[in-house]
């Protein structure tokens, strides 16, 4: 079993398969940006891209991307140059305590693939499901605004 993982080849050593893929992404490869929030799909914490589409990786068996692409926050700059949504989180400052921000800014990035031109509404449907204890909601909002102009 292999996947492409931030644009490189890996194997998915046999005995990572039925492990959650959140487990395969932080302890085997130390990519540490998708975090464990409820370990059930509801809070979007550990949210990543698998072939265009927001996951949930604490959901998402290992062995389940085998032929995939898997890209998680470590894969979103290319060399210093941020991804528009990065550097408008920056320019509006959006994180507080930091906890679920990554799986904001890969479910913004997705989001920004499949619906380009966006409405408050329509982002508000799509991240209706990466919660945020520290309410930074509005920031989320205008960030992407932002980055849509970006993209
Ligand atoms: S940790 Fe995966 S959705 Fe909450
Ligand atoms: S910034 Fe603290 S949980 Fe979202």
């Amino acid at each position: 079993m292999s996947f492409n993982l931030n644009g490189q080849s890996h194997d998915i050593p046999p005995d990572w398969a039925d492990e959650p893929l959140l487990f395969l992404l932080r302890e085997h490869f130390a990519l540490t940006g998708a975090k464990f929030g409820c370990g059930v799909g509801i809070c979007g914490a550990c949210t990543i891209i698998i072939d265009g589409l927001p996951a949930r990786a604490c959901i998402t068996r290992a062995g389940d991307v085998d032929g995939l692409s898997v890209r998680t926050i470590e894969g979103l700059a290319e060399r210093d140059a941020l991804h528009p949504v990065q550097q408008a989180w920056l320019d509006f400052g959006v994180p507080q305590c930091g906890y679920c921000q990554a799986g904001q800014i890969m479910a913004a990035v997705a989001l920004l693939v499949q619906v380009p031109d966006l409405s408050d509404d329509d982002i508000d449907v799509a991240m209706d499901g990466n919660l945020c204890r520290c309410g930074t909601y509005p920031r989320i909002r205008a960030a992407i605004m932002s980055a849509a102009e970006r993209v």
